[in-house]
Order: structure tokens, then sequence, then C-alpha cells
């Protein structure tokens, strides 16, 4: 049965795909963002203002942990991860873990220059980038630019698929991983 997690920098759609890659499946979605939020009662820009990242990201990989345990033998899943997933080594082991279960974990590879204006239109929901002060377009890819920097090889590392999704709508994205899904599962029934 289908498990797929999404990982990739905020903005990149993981949680659109999710629901339509869901959909496509007949199988639920789920959110590590919604799953602490749910856990914590509030929402994760509190936690960090609260709490602090090393907390949030303590909840996340407790949300993960879970979801992961969670296969269900009847029902597809689809796991959107945090954009910040990968920085703890824990969960890249939990993500190696779960491939070597049959998981198949997608990096969804946009530009940093769309997710920068992705994430401006959503402006104070993501303490990381613009947590504490208002930014400028400018200011705002360039922070981008310094975490994608950092990130960009742990997307690949964990990944056993990278699309590149700039062009691409969530339902277009979903039907790419839907077709890569079969096709391994053709290899598999082949061999
Ligand atoms: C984060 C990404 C966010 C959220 C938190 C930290 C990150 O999720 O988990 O603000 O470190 O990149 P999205 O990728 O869904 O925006």
């Amino acid at each position: 049965m289908s498990f797929v997690v999404l990982v990739g920098f905020m903005g990149c759609g993981k949680s659109s795909v999710a629901r339509s890659l869901a959909r496509r499946l007949k199988g639920r979605s789920l959110d590590s963002d919604m799953l602490v939020e749910r856990a914590a009662g509030v929402t994760i820009a509190q936690i960090f203002a609260e709490q602090g990242e090393e907390e949030f990201r303590r909840q996340e990989t407790a949300a993960i942990q879970n979801a992961l345990q969670y296969p269900s033998e009847n029902e597809p899943q689809v796991l959107a991860t945090g954009g910040g997933v990968v920085t703890r080594e824990e969960n890249r082991k939990l993500l190696k873990a779960a491939r070597r279960k049959g998981v198949l974990v997608v990096y969804l590879k946009v530009a940093p220059t769309t997710l920068a204006e992705r994430i401006r239109r959503q402006p104070g929901v993501r303490p990381l980038i613009d947590g504490d002060r208002v930014l400028s377009d400018e200011q705002t890819l360039a922070r981008v630019e310094q975490l994608l920097h950092e990130r960009s090889p742990l997307y690949k590392k964990v990944a056993g698929l990278v699309l590149e999704t700039d062009q691409l709508r969530p339902y277009e994205i979903a039907a790419k991983i839907e077709e890569h899904l079969s096709e391994t599962s053709q290899t598999t029934l082949q061999t």
C-alpha cells in the first residue's frame, strides 16, 4: 500500500500536493505542521515565539515518528512535512528507515525566486523567514537562498524521487507522483 512523504522548502506546495495526491490514491493526507499544532493546541508561530525552535523541532520529530508508524494496510497515505524536517539528523534517519520499508520520499524542488514570491504572499506565518519583522522582496529572497543553500543537499539526500515543480500545479505534480508509484509497482511485480 502506498505511503508517500513530501519534503521540500517552505512554499514548495507540499500540503496542496499531499491533499491532491491523497485524493487520487483514495487515501488520506497528513501534514506534520498541522499534527504539531493540533497536539500543542497553539500555532507554529506561537511555539517558535514562546518556546523556541528547538522545542518546535522536538514536537515535529514526535509528529513525524508517529505518522510514519501509522502505515495502514488498507489506506494509502501522503505525509507533507515542514520545510525544516531535514535539518535534524534524527528525522533524516526516520526517513531513511521509512524508505527501507517502501515509503516513497519525494523532494518538490522549486527555484528560490518562486519560493520567495509565494512566501511573500503569506506574511508572518513562517517564523524562520519573517517571524520577527516585515521583510522586503530582496530580503525575503536572500533569506530563502541562504536557507535553501544549507538544506537542498539534505532534501536530495533523503529523497527517492526529485521533481522540479516550478511550472506545475499541485494536481499535475500529484499525477507525476502517482505515475511514478505505478511504474515502480509494475517493476516490483515483474521482478
Ligand atoms: C519550517 C517550515 C514550516 C514550519 C516551520 C518551520 C522550516 O513548514 O514547519 O515554520 O524550518 O522550513 P512549511 O514548509 O509547511 O512552511
